[in-house]
């Protein structure tokens, strides 16, 4: 089989994504630019036009807030038809922005960028330092505690229905939510999404941090849901190591605080292993307790540098149980759900991350089955948002960014396989 035509369909999917100076996820249901989306869509242009890389990651940049705050989505044009926008969060940002973050990737990312052309990214790398160690700061100061990472809002992780909120979520009021109208299913079949309930509990947690303006303090101490996630430590602590080695090549003083960093995460990660199950867990912070979930989050740990073996055999009974890799939970949960989004399905981009882990931490033929299922299911049913790790079925949007980078970037045979 050959791939070639892959490879151009992908790159004719980012230049229809590209809006100029952003990349939108798909054109429909993802209007604005989205901050880990960006990120990715960054590592896929590196491969074929370099400045153009660059320019998403500063457009990124350009919208942090003045506490380093990096938002998930800038909105930078009015799209009324997309729910919930602008007016909903209540930002005063120029251009209006949501009001949480997104896993901090970037730098990961700009560094990969910088790696594909140093002559050409020295001064770019440079003006995006400054923007990015503020952004590592926030996390450090605004959604650390005892040591994890912790969201605020499912929204943040990235996953957003993944089963690690529910719990949380089970205590969220949603008396006050009132009427509104959902946008993602005209877009999408009702049973790839969110459900009403799970909508709704989004929408009075956005309000809940709105009505605090967005105020830190309050929120990490008052909001009905604070879940530390491994998947955002992980992400974070390998954009540390990445924004170290950045430091170090750019000859910055910053480097003790960045190490600082990486130690006592890599120490407090260790509070995520769930002895009962064995694997890394998401913690309920609100209650104190684990809330059982093994998903494609607890797999990020070699991506974090962690060399890991307590979790190969999980890995390698997950990936017998499915046709493709990786479900975005465990498939022998009874809840397992192959096309319902981040609760079964499994998502290209997050395959790129923990099969470069595994080849990283010397997992050599683990990681090639990790590659080369991304690479069959994407020939086989090509670049959609998510997929059915059972059968491969297309889910959510289509065309889509991140999967189209991934190709480029980790599961093409063309591709360099990871960072
Ligand atoms: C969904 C995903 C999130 C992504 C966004 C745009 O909300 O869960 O991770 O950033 O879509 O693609």
């Amino acid at each position: 089989m050959t791939y070639e035509h892959l490879d151009e369909e992908a790159r004719q999917i980012l230049r229809d994504n590209d809006r100029g100076i952003y990349t939108v996820p798909t054109s429909g249901l993802y209007p604005y630019q989205w901050n880990w989306d960006s990120a990715f869509a960054a590592w896929g242009f590196s491969t074929f036009d370099n400045n153009r890389a660059w320019v998403e990651l500063e457009t990124l940049f350009a919208s942090q807030w003045e506490d380093g705050m990096v938002p998930h989505i800038i909105f930078h044009r009015q799209v009324p038809e997309y729910f919930p926008g602008p007016d909903v969060w209540g930002v005063d940002h120029t251009p209006p922005t949501s009001g949480i973050s997104q896993p901090p990737i970037a730098a990961t990312m700009a560094r990969a960028v910088y790696e594909s052309d140093k002559a050409a990214g020295r001064a770019r790398l440079e003006g995006l330092f400054e923007g990015l160690l503020n952004w590592h700061r926030w996390f450090m100061q605004a959604r650390i505690t005892d040591g994890l990472c912790c969201v605020t809002h499912p929204w943040e992780s990235g996953r957003d229905n993944a089963p690690d909120w529910d719990s949380s979520m089970a205590n969220v009021d949603t008396s006050m939510v009132g009427e509104y109208k959902r946008r993602d299913t005209s877009h999408v079949n009702n049973d790839m999404r969110p459900t009403k309930q799970q909508y709704d509990q989004y929408l009075a947690l956005l309000y809940f941090s709105r009505d605090c303006g967005w105020d830190i303090d309050t929120i990490n101490e008052k909001s009905p849901l604070r879940v530390a996630d491994p998947g955002m430590h992980f992400m974070l602590l390998r954009a540390h190591r990445d924004l170290l080695w950045v430091a170090g090549e750019l000859g910055k003083p910053d480097g003790a605080e960045i190490q600082g960093w990486i130690d006592s995460m890599v120490e407090s990660a260790e509070k995520f292993w769930n002895e009962d199950g064995g694997y890394y867990d998401s913690i309920n912070m609100r209650a104190g307790e684990f809330t059982h979930t093994l998903s494609c989050a607890s797999f990020y740990c070699w991506y974090a540098g962690i060399d890991e073996t307590r979790m190969v055999p999980h890995l390698e009974r997950i990936l017998g149980s499915v046709k493709y890799p990786v479900p975005s939970v465990d498939p022998a949960r009874p809840d397992f759900d192959h096309i319902r989004y981040w609760r079964g399905p499994l998502w290209c981009m997050a395959n790129s991350q923990i099969g470069a882990g595994l080849a990283e931490m010397g997992y050599a033929e683990l990681a090639e089955k990790v590659r080369l299922g991304t690479r069959a299911v994407i020939a086989d049913q090509g670049f959609a948002e998510y997929h059915s790790p059972v059968d491969g079925t297309p889910a959510g949007g289509q065309h889509f960014t991140w999967t189209a980078a991934v190709w480029l970037t980790f599961a093409s045979p063309q591709a360099k396989g990871g960072f």
